[in-house]
């Protein structure tokens, strides 16, 4: 059995962008199997923004990386060992083993996957954490009704690219905001999007108002910046914002030049706007329940999703880096070693 685990650790404190000198790759040693605990052989590792967040010193909505600690995030692989009861060598599993080839895990933090339902590596995207995301955020934050219009802006991406669909499901017009044209024609042809637009080209909050020309009743909000400022303007009153992420933001950028905090609360108040943020750990209770309704649209390809997969644990910084400025076609993973 392996008895060293390649690992990327956090190696100096991102200002803006996050560099390859804030990452370290090392071999570090496992240890002996600890009693209760599977040791798992990692094939998929998923790359989410809010990895950006840890990357800061003090608390967000979960704790910091500290310098030296592996990379946190869930990943799927392989049982090489088992000293617990109920998992067996060749188990596939997920859970959050971090940026690493190997990892050791307590049982109870592991779930088994069942390669037969579907490709592993959807328990890190469609069928995973975004895709719950996505699902809580329409149904349960948005209170999409039919016939509204709803604005989703990373339209393409993880979360937004089940939005977008689940919306379209539930008799919404669905717009969505993505950045470029192949992104945009992809939202619109495959997932069903009745319009997409280039948050890149000019006059995106022209292109909104003709895009919605009801208004718009409900905003998944993924990103903030000129999404936000252009999506604003088109709200109609006693609109709701499920806001999401503010990915835009993660690295700094446009912070400075943001719309200035008064008029965005003026707007709040004068629209009577329903703005809630969630954060998906406070929901994990209603896997079950979304599993049993996304999986068998995943399964007979209703829902469809794509993933942008980058080779090799050592290419992880650079992906992450990618996928916090729109370098991603969909869920962002790292294949880390061959299947089972
Ligand atoms: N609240 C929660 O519990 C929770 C859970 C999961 C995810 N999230 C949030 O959901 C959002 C999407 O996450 P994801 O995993 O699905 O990532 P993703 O959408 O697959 O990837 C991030 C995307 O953000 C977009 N983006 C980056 N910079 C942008 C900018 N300046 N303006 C507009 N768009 C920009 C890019 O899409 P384009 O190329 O289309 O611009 C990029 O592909 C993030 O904000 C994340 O933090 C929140």
């Amino acid at each position: 059995m392996t008895e060293t685990a390649r690992t990327v650790t956090l190696a100096k404190r991102p200002e803006g962008v996050p560099g390859d000198d804030c990452f370290a790759l090392e071999d570090r040693p496992l240890g002996d199997l600890a009693e209760g605990h599977v040791r798992v052989r990692v094939i998929w590792l998923s790359l989410d923004p809010y990895m950006r967040g840890r990357m800061n010193a003090g608390k967000s909505y979960s704790p910091p990386v500290e310098i030296g600690e592996a990379m946190g995030g869930q990943g799927v692989g392989e049982v090489i060992g088992s000293r617990a009861e109920g998992f067996a060598e060749g188990d596939i599993v997920t859970g959050m083993f971090g940026w690493v080839s190997h990892a050791d895990a307590p049982a109870g933090e592991v779930r088994r996957l069942d390669p037969a339902l579907a490709p592993v590596q959807t328990a890190l995207g469609v069928l995973g954490m975004p895709g719950l995301t996505a699902w809580v955020g329409v149904h349960r934050i948005l209170e999409a009704q039919a016939g509204e219009t709803a604005v989703v802006s990373a339209a393409t991406g993880a979360v937004g690219s089940v939005a977008g669909q689940l919306a379209r499901r539930h008799g919404l017009r669905a717009v969505g905001v993505a950045g470029g044209p192949e992104k945009c024609a992809y939202a619109e042809e495959e997932l069903g999007y009745d319009a997409c637009l280039d948050h890149r080209a000019p006059d995106l909050r022209a292109r909104l108002g003709e895009a919605a020309p009801d208004g718009v009743d409900g905003y998944f909000e993924n990103v903030g910046g000129v999404t936000l400022e252009a999506v604003l303007p088109a709200l109609n009153d006693h609109a709701r914002i499920a806001l999401c992420g503010v990915v835009a933001w993660y690295n700094g950028q446009g912070v400075a030049d943001a719309m200035p905090l008064p008029a965005m609360w003026r707007t709040i108040l004068v629209k009577r706007l329903r703005v809630q943020g969630f954060i998906i750990y406070d929901h994990f209770h209603r896997f079950p329940e979304f599993l049993a309704e996304v999986g068998p649209l995943v399964a007979d390809g209703t829902l469809r999703y794509r993933e942008s997969v980058t080779e090799g644990l050592e290419n992880a910084p650079a992906a992450f880096r990618a996928m916090l400025e729109g370098g991603n076609f969909g869920k962002t993973l790292v294949r880390v070693g061959p299947d089972a």
